[in-house]
Formats: structure tokens, sequence, C-alpha cells
């Protein structure tokens, strides 16, 4: 006989807003952030941690989605894409990848920006190197990742003018 299905009832934040939900004990976070929650902008590329398009950040910290368990969200603040923009208005980061062409198909977006949030946090000036390590566990097969790398500087760039 089928055993029943294990609900664990959680509570967390996401972009700021409070949400109670019941999920299945083996449910990914991923699953639960899109499909209960309707915050789509989180992708299911590869559902084995190596393409990075499920990236949403727990407690400031990046992390795939398709990793984690909804059950481990109990208690934590989470961001998704979208939380970045205010309103009408896109984050400077979402900005910088439009002026810079690091968009083609998008899927890879959500995640990469997600995770140049987190790189940006800890490294508020990275240099090359320190950008191509902090984005590599995002996969893009579309730009070849100059226009991504230089959105990044971009952006830091500007912030650093904006924080003078
Ligand atoms: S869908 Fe999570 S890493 Fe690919
Ligand atoms: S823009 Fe298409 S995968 Fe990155």
């Amino acid at each position: 006989m089928a055993q029943p299905l294990k609900i664990v009832p959680i509570s967390f934040k996401v972009n700021g807003r409070p949400v109670s939900l019941e999920v299945e004990a083996g449910e990914t976070a991923l699953h639960a952030i899109r499909e209960r929650l309707h915050l789509t902008g989180a992708k299911e590329g590869c559902g084995i941690g190596e393409c990075g398009a499920c990236t949403i950040l727990v407690d400031g910290k990046a992390v795939n989605g398709c990793l984690m368990l909804a059950a481990q969200l109990d208690g934590t603040s989470v961001r998704t894409v979208e939380g970045l923009s205010e309103g009408e208005s896109l984050h400077p980061l979402q900005q910088a990848f439009l002026d810079h062409h690091a968009v083609q198909c998008g899927f890879c977006t959500p995640g990469l920006l997600m995770s140049t949030v987190a790189l940006l946090e800890e490294h508020p000036r990275p240099d090359r190197t320190t950008i191509a390590d902090g984005l590599s566990g995002n996969l893009c097969r579309c730009t070849g990742y100059k226009q991504i790398f230089q959105a990044v500087e971009a952006a830091a760039e500007r912030k650093k003018e904006n924080t003078k």
C-alpha cells in the first residue's frame, strides 16, 4: 500500500512578504516557489545542480532551488528575481544586463542576476576572475559570457559611483 504523503507546514519570507505553505516532505524549494507561489522567474534547467537557472537567494546566499528542500525554507528570508525591480523600475543590474546585451534567450538570466546580487554583496568591486568564479555555477548557452561579465562590471562601477 502506498505511504501517505508527509505534509510539512512552513513559513518564510519571500521578497519581504511573509508566506505560509504546506509542502510535501520531498518537494524542492524551486517547486514550491514556482508552483505554489507562482514566482516563475527561477527556472528548472537541469534539476541536478549543474546549470544555475534555478538560483535564488536564501538568507542572502545564492542557492540552487532544485537541490534544496522546500521544508528547509522554513524561517528563512528568500529573494527571487521578482523582488529585484521596484515597480516599473528595473534594478540597476537588470538594466546593465539589457544595456550590455547580456540577455539573449533569457533562460539563464534570472539565475545569473541572483548569483550576481550575491557576488556583488560579497565583492563590491570584483575583477574579471572573481566574476568568472562567482558565476561559474550559472551556465549560459547563448552569450559566450563576455556581455554578462561586462554587465556585471558596469553594475559594480555604477554602484561604486552611487556610493561616493
Ligand atoms: S535547475 Fe537547478 S541547477 Fe539546474
Ligand atoms: S541567454 Fe540563453 S542561456 Fe543564457
